[in-house]
């Protein structure tokens, strides 16, 4: 039996010699229509064998290889090594790797927010695995949407899939200090509007934030999606958490280069490893890193592409007995590369045990109980993942609310947030839209006090695509004095980088008129974590009133990607995926 070493972990892969139950298809699969299949046949052939492969070559069994690669994309940037490993693996195993292009989804390079096209990696993924010849399909991707996406896509393709991600960055230094992306640039830049930090300090900072190539340092949500992933059994074991230039993350890709020709040869497709159980496993573990908010709108998504439902109901029933164990940004001290040194998402899962549904397939062809079972290192360190008896909360880091402001539901990560503020009423601050923030947020004449509650609207998903406005800066006049953390809700996401009280993704969004459009700045707002609600204190004939004014539902842009968006972009609460994309019964 092979294995594979990451850190401390040493982790069975399915063996290697194993007889295969599936007869690939390899490059006939899914002939191009010419009306004569022989022809079909020749013709591929010879098209294959310009590229210059053997015979021998082109009778294995093909592995597509979803590349996500993009001079857009600072943290794909060593995805050509990657590669060069993945295939490695592939063609060792007896596999013929065939890497093609999709998009990619560079995080600060996309306007107005990568949400806007995660759905449409999701479609360029799906169509590109069902109109190409491959028996399985490694899914590389990274950075906060791209393994969403490729994840949704794979699922709707419904091929053999592994997922391979690129790793987390290493942490840069500033004066002493560990800088990591994106949690230190949120915070050095508050610092900054408060007037802390100079404009010579930041530039410097500016250029030690993120240092090597791979995704943000700390648990956001390109990390979360990973870990999770790994705990739905669709990557292999002990590969989330692995840096991007650590040499055990190109040992990962070698071995899932090989897994995935046994996947091919096996048959074993995504719908028996993507369960309601093994979804359940994900959110144990997104409950106990805290993680991003963002991963439950993508694992939404995610499950929906097989009919599978999640809810926030379901993730307040698994918070109240899943403890808060991984210390790390943003809520927490440690960054990525502490997680895998202190032994990563197994050490997390042993923790879990008990609470983890062990009968659920993973890519290894093994369970996840087998997995398990065959890691005999149990070493973990316990100041970075928590031991079980000692949890940093003893439940879980993201809450879902519902309430007379939120009737389809909102989030707050509980974890990040201001104990003081659990339960608080407050005078309502609006902001409009994020021009109208962005115009008078650090007004001098802005009417606001520390114990008022900001609101942001129009930024839901028909209204701006859902952008990560979420995390509204404290009004500069308050930062100045002092202020660190106010309620903020709004119905856009916020990075998984980000910290402070925060409620996000309010559904219905205002632009479809949900209840936050009828708010009025001084209006009182009740948030209580411990009924998790979040209420609009204003009596129903006032409101009835107030509906009568509403501006009209936005116009349907003309044409284009943007009129396929907004005409089949769903709520926060159907993972924002498009409405002909979810699973249809057959
Ligand atoms: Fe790519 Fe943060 S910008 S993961």
């Amino acid at each position: 039996m092979s294995t594979i070493r990451a850190g401390n972990i040493a982790t069975p892969l399915a063996a290697a010699g194993e007889a295969p139950v599936h007869v690939h298809k390899g490059l006939n699969d899914g002939l191009t229509n010419y009306g004569d299949k022989a022809f079909s046949r020749y013709l591929r052939q010879s098209f294959a064998k310009s590229m210059g492969y053997s015979d021998e070559e082109l009778s294995r069994p093909v592995i597509g290889i979803a590349n996500s690669a993009s001079g857009y994309n600072n943290c794909h940037r060593h995805f050509p090594e990657l590669m060069e490993a993945l295939k490695r693996g592939v063609l060792s195993a007896g596999g013929l790797p065939m890497d093609f292009p999709t998009i990619s989804l560079g995080e600060p390079f996309l306007s107005p927010t990568s949400m806007k096209f995660r759905n449409l990696m999701s479609m360029d993924v799906e169509e590109m695995i069902t109109a190409q010849p491959m028996d399985a399909v490694v899914l590389v991707g990274g950075c906060d949407k791209t393994v969403p996406a490729q994840l949704m896509g794979a699922l709707s393709a419904g091929r053999p899939a592994i997922q391979l991600v690129g790793g987390p960055m290493m942490t840069g230094n500033y004066r002493g200090e560990r800088l990591g992306a994106c949690t230190d640039c949120r915070r050095y830049w508050g610092k900054h509007r408060a007037g802390e930090v100079s404009t010579e300090q930041i530039a410097e900072i500016e250029g030690n934030l993120a240092t090597t190539a791979g995704t943000c340092a700390v648990m956001g949500t390109a990390s979360t999606m990973a870990c999770i992933v790994e705990a739905l059994g669709m990557m292999l074991p002990a590969t989330a958490a692995i840096p991007a230039v650590h040499a055990n993350r190109l040992r990962a890709a070698e071995a899932t280069g090989r897994q995935a020709v046994w996947l091919a040869r096996q048959g074993l497709k995504p719908d028996h490893i993507v369960t309601p159980n093994s979804i359940q496993n994900a959110l144990r573990v997104l409950l106990a890193i805290s993680g991003s908010t963002n991963a439950l709108i993508h694992l939404t998504a995610i499950a929906g592409r097989l009919g599978i439902a999640v809810t926030p109901h379901m993730l307040n029933a698994l918070a109240d007995s899943t403890p808060v164990l991984v210390d790390l940004k943003p809520t927490g001290a440690f960054y990525m590369e502490d997680l895998h040194a202190a032994g990563g998402v197994p050490a997390i899962l042993r923790q879990l045990k008990d609470l983890l549904h062990l009968d659920c397939m993973t890519v290894t062809g093994k369970t996840l109980g087998e997995v398990m079972e065959a890691s005999a290192d149990d070493w973990f360190d316990p100041a970075v993942i928590r031991p079980r008896n000692e949890p940093l909360r003893k439940d879980g880091g993201l809450i879902g609310l519902f309430g007379t402001l939120a009737p389809n539901g909102a989030l707050i990560k509980r974890a990040a947030a201001d104990e003081r503020l659990f339960e608080h009423t407050g005078r309502a601050v609006v902001f409009d839209s994020l021009e109208d923030m962005a115009a008078r947020l650090d007004s001098e004449t802005l009417d606001v006090e520390p114990e008022d509650i900001l609101v942001l609207r129009n930024a839901g998903p028909v209204a701006a695509a859902m952008p990560e406005a979420g995390y509204i800066p404290i009004p500069a006049k308050l930062a100045r004095r002092g202020v660190k953390d106010m309620l903020r809700i709004s119905d856009a996401r916020m990075s998984g980088t980000g910290y402070g009280t925060i409620v996000l993704h309010i559904s219905p969004e205002a632009a479809l008129h949900g209840p936050l459009a009828l708010v009025l700045n001084g209006d009182q707002i009740r948030l209580s974590l411990s009924q998790r609600r979040i209420d609009l204190l204003v009596d129903e004939a006032e409101l009835a009133r107030r509906r009568t004014t509403l501006p009209p539902i936005p116009a349907l842009p003309a044409r284009g990607y943007g009129r396929l968006y907004q005409q089949h972009i769903l709520q926060a609460e159907h993972g924002c995926d498009f409405d002909f994309l979810r699973h249809v019964a057959t």
